[in-house]
């Protein structure tokens, strides 16, 4: 692929903004050399205003979802797409979030513009882990673990009952849920099946992954030793 496009596809700009960009001699080597539209150079070694470009398609990243963020690239409030570079959310493939967190959710979300990737990991069969903290409205009444883990429990609507789901007991009002699907609204709704309330939802892991000392609202690019962390565990 030509460079222009590349760098376009990156969120750059448009191919016509990108050839300004080359004209205007803001696109150099390493080195500090101009490069013109036409060179051809491995991606790692350009520089744009000096800086590195964006890692090229392939790109899997964490970000620590605050509460009161929206999964989406169109609602009218704040977005996880405003938490990242305005480049990012005009890349081609696009850069979607890998299922949802709801707005009033925080905690460890992946995005990717790798469709198989996605597939990989939101896939009913890849059965990856995801680790929830819940905290209750209501003390749980002791036999919500037994229930989840049962793989019987019907939610409302639904036409298969849930795959069984790990519940640890921290307190009375507090638990960590272990699921091994996604479902729309999964954890709030188990809860609500046993006339409890969830009042705040945050996840710790997915797959093998945590969030580390990552900040909430930070992000950052996942590498290989990421990736396979993540599989590992499934
Ligand atoms: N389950 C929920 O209810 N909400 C989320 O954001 C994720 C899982």
């Amino acid at each position: 692929m030509k460079l222009v496009k590349h760098i376009a596809n990156l969120g750059y700009g448009s191919r016509k903004q990108v050839q300004w960009l080359f004209r205007e001699g803001r696109v150099t080597d390493a080195d500090g050399e101009v490069l013109y539209a036409d060179d051809a150079v491995p991606l790692d070694a350009v520089r744009i205003d000096g800086e590195p470009l964006d890692p090229p398609p392939g790109l899997l990243l964490m970000l620590h979802k605050p509460l009161g963020v929206t999964c989406s690239t169109k609602d009218t409030g704040r977005l996880v797409y405003d938490l990242l570079p305005p480049r990012y959310r005009l890349r081609d493939p696009l850069l979607s979030t890998v299922g949802r967190l709801d707005r009033e959710t925080s905690g460890l979300l992946l995005l990717t513009d790798d469709g198989q990737l996605l597939h990989r990991i939101i896939a009913p069969k890849s059965r990856l882990p995801k680790v929830y903290l819940a905290t209750l409205a209501q003390d749980l009444r002791g036999d919500e673990a037994a229930l989840f883990a049962a793989g019987t429990l019907m939610l409302d609507g639904e036409k298969t009952p849930l795959l069984p789901a790990e519940l640890d007991v921290l307190d009375a009002r507090r638990a960590r849920l272990t699921l091994h699907e996604g479902r729309y609204h999964q954890v709030r709704r188990m809860f609500a099946a046993v006339g409890n309330h969830v009042e705040a939802l945050h996840r710790e892991r997915v797959g093998g992954l945590t969030l580390g000392d990552l900040p909430d609202g930070q992000w950052r690019v996942l590498d290989e030793e990421d990736r396979t962390r993540l599989f590992a565990a499934s």
